[in-house]
């Protein structure tokens, strides 16, 4: 058994909507193992990015908790919480999120900068990074000169690049046709292999889910299935 990084016991998100309030996630309970590979499906609107915001300290739960290994987030505070996503979690957007005006090479050198670290000490992890997504070519580009996919890989060195316990990419492949994005799935799936870090991300799309060791459902805010795929299915 592997160790739980991610704990959400009885975790519910309201938003107030003017004088309206709205339940984008109702009485979530969930572990998710180091290492895991897994993903949130559902329908838009279903709550898989408010989930991933959680779970990555980007927003805070109204009811219920999040927990990091054995520690609470909201016991955190603001700065604590912004250690927390530096240290640990490597994001990865359905817009990729480059910094237009840098290298690939650049923004897959920023995070470890921002974590302190010089770039003459990590210049050779940097470049191996960028040849391990296959943009060995692309190294000195800016993202105007890439393909969807192409950036999509250098966001994924870039979340990579620090050695996070956690991925989390919401969407990831939303923009990329599907050869596309069959590749950066199985992209993913092999460096997830490799450097241990969990991987969640949300989909909204049935076809990418082949790739998926466990697939969380979610409708209207609530886990409808949570399924692994050589076990059991498991009706919640
Ligand atoms: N900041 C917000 N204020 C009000 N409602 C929100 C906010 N963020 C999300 N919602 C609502 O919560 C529900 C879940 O949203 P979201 O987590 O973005 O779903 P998904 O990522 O599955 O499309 C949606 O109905 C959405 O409109
Ligand atoms: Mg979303």
């Amino acid at each position: 058994m592997s160790e739980t990084i991610i704990t959400l016991e009885r975790v519910s998100k309201v938003y107030q909507v003017g004088e309206e309030n709205f339940t984008a996630l109702d009485d979530v309970s969930l572990e998710v193992g180091e290492g895991a590979f897994m993903s949130f499906v559902g329908p838009s609107g279903s709550g898989k990015t408010t989930l991933l915001n959680l779970i990555g300290g980007l927003d805070r739960p109204s009811t219920g908790n999040v927990l990091f290994q054995k520690h609470n987030l909201d016991a955190m505070s603001r700065s604590q919480l912004a250690e927390y996503r530096r240290e640990n979690i490597g994001f990865i957007f359905q817009t990729y999120n480059l910094l237009p005006v840098y290298s690939v090479y650049e923004n897959v050198l920023f995070p470890l900068l921002l974590n302190g670290l010089k770039e003459s000490r990590v210049k050779e992890r940097v470049e191996n990074m960028v040849l391990k997504v296959g943009l060995k070519e692309q190294l000195h580009k800016k993202p105007a000169q890439l393909s969807g996919g192409q950036c999509q890989r250098v966001a994924i060195a870039r979340a990579l690049v620090k050695d996070p316990k956690l991925i989390l990419a919401d969407e990831p492949t939303a923009n990329l046709d599907s050869e596309n994005s069959y590749q950066i799935l199985e992209l993913m799936r092999e460096l997830n292999h490799e450097f241990k870090s969990a991987v969640i991300f949300s989909t909204h799309d049935e076809k990418v889910t082949r790739y998926i060791r466990r697939e969380v459902r979610l409708e209207d805010g609530k886990i409808s299935w949570d399924k692994r795929r050589n076990g059991t299915e498991i009706e919640t």
